[in-house]
């Protein structure tokens, strides 16, 4: 375990956890807290995340959420916990599907018992989109029942109804947040399992062609990891959220690959394609009810970033 040099004067007297916190959207919401004055603690096994993205002025603790004796104590005197470990890769899943159920399920429910013990006030989940799996409608509202395609997105479903569950037999309030197709900076572009625009970015870096499965007209809602981050700060926040409550939290457009393709732009090849829900498409309209959030970043936008990092 490895601690930074915190100023413990500096902040404000709020301890907050955020397992997953040197992953990519994790990091993301460690900034955030940072520059909010928060005391934060990293809980992260570097499985996926890098080091080198955790803030200097957090706390960090290179352990495995499937360890429940020692990250429990890491809990001790914290009021929220954002929950974003997880092995979180559809194809991963799918070859691994021990590792990702231990990560995302067993280590969900260590969390969650953690936060429990310790008399932390809020856990916000990082919910996942594909819970929703194929549907017959668009667009995609939290009243659908859950439709998973994959042991991802079966695992990421069964962690909200762990949360529920939580909130209803233990009080301890709880809020997921389904995330639509994160984008932005940090998102890993590393392994076959990479998401299509940090993917593709890499593959433009080393002037390859972009790759697209199947014939690229399935469409996805791709949000900003900034709408995210915020997203999460609301839900740590609201008055209206914290008894197991599931939002969506999507930018309500969709693109398909191949027009994500001519945003980023270059040379485009097909292959194989793969086992995936065709289309998503997220209704925020609850999200905006209970957070007060809406979607500020367009795609155009957030591609523009990119290409300027
Ligand atoms: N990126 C997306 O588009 C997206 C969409 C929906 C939901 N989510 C969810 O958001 C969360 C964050 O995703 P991300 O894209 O930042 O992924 P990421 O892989 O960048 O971050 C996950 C982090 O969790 C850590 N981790 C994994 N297993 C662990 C374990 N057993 N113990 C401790 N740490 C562990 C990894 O090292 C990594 O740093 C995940 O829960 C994911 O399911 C992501």
């Amino acid at each position: 375990m490895s601690k930074a040099n915190v100023k413990k004067s500096n902040y404000k007297d709020i301890k907050i956890v955020v397992t997953g916190g040197a992953g990519f959207i994790g990091s993301n919401i460690v900034d955030a807290l940072i520059k909010n004055k928060y005391e934060v603690h990293v809980i992260d096994n570097l499985s996926n995340g890098k080091k080198e993205n955790i803030n200097p002025k957090a706390i960090f603790h290179n352990v495995d959420i499937c360890d429940l004796k020692k990250i429990k104590p890491i809990f001790k005197g914290a009021k929220y916990v954002f929950h974003e470990a997880a092995l979180p890769r559809v194809q991963f899943s799918i070859e691994h599907p021990i590792e990702a159920h231990d990560a995302n399920i067993n280590g969900t429910l260590n969390v969650l018992l953690s936060a429990k013990d310790a008399g932390v006030k809020r856990v916000i989940y990082a919910a996942s989109s594909s819970a929703y799996g194929d549907q017959s409608k668009l667009p995609l509202i939290e009243t659908m029942s859950a439709n998973p395609k994959s042991p991802y997105g079966l695992q990421k479903y069964v962690g909200e109804l762990y949360c529920k569950l939580f909130s209803q037999v233990y009080g301890l309030e709880t809020v997921s947040l389904r995330y639509f197709n994160v984008y932005g900076p940090r998102n890993s572009s590393e392994g076959a399992y990479a998401l299509v625009i940090a993917k593709f970015f890499k593959l433009l870096k080393e002037g390859k062609p972009l790759t697209i499965t199947g014939d690229g007209t399935q469409t996805r809602d791709y949000t900003s990891v900034h709408d995210i981050v915020r997203a999460n700060l609301l839900a740590m926040t609201s008055k209206k959220v914290g008894r197991g409550e599931v939002l969506n939290i999507g930018a309500g457009r969709n693109f398909s690959v191949n027009q994500v393709a001519k945003l980023i732009s270059g040379k485009i090849v097909h292959i194989a394609p793969r086992l995936e829900p065709h289309d998503t498409l997220a209704s925020h309209a609850l999200a905006k009810k209970l957070l007060g959030w809406t979607p500020e970043v367009k795609l155009e936008e957030g591609i523009e970033e990119l290409k300027s990092l």
